[in-house]
């Protein structure tokens, strides 16, 4: 099973989850892919089952190369699986709210609450303990590929 993993992150901490969840993805036997949605575009993505979009929250809502990439996104296929992460600095997390809203006309199911971890500061670090937490967002994606 293929899962395409798409991403904005302006300092690179949602990059560097988006690497390690492609990692448990390959480690578990399945095909994984990253992506910045600022390298990609509708028409250009390869094909696959299941997609993971990830996204910081800022100025309280979705960062915006997410938000025009989600406007024009196509999955390859009809009901295609999802899943969505967000970094935030406050918990007023808003940026999962908005990716599901984009992506309701596209027909799509969503796939487990979402991950969300906190930065500790604009840059980063990621608070401790997000790689347990991501191996357990993994495996939930992994009980419906
Ligand atoms: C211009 C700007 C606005 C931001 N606004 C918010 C915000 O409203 N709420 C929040 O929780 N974090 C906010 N942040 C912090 C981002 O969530 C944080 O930089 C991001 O999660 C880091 O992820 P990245 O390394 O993948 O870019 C903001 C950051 C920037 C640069």
């Amino acid at each position: 099973m293929k899962v395409l993993i798409l991403y904005e992150s302006r300092f690179g901490n949602g990059k560097k989850l988006c690497e390690q969840l492609k990692e448990l993805f390959i480690s578990k036997g399945h095909d994984a892919e990253t992506c910045s949605v600022l390298d990609t575009g509708p028409g250009k993505l390869p094909e696959a089952d299941f997609y993971v979009f990830s996204a910081p929250t800022r100025m309280f809502m979705l960062a915006p190369a997410m938000k025009s990439f989600l406007k024009n996104f196509k999955p390859s296929k009809e009901g295609s699986k999802y899943a969505l992460m967000t970094t935030y600095l406050n918990p007023q997390v808003k940026a999962l709210a908005n990716m599901e809203k984009l992506l309701k006309p596209k027909n799509m199911v969503k796939v487990t609450n979402g991950f969300t971890v906190k930065v500790l500061g604009t840059e980063g670090p990621m608070e401790d303990g997000y790689g347990q937490k991501l191996e357990e967002f993994a495996d939930k994606i992994i009980e419906v590929l």
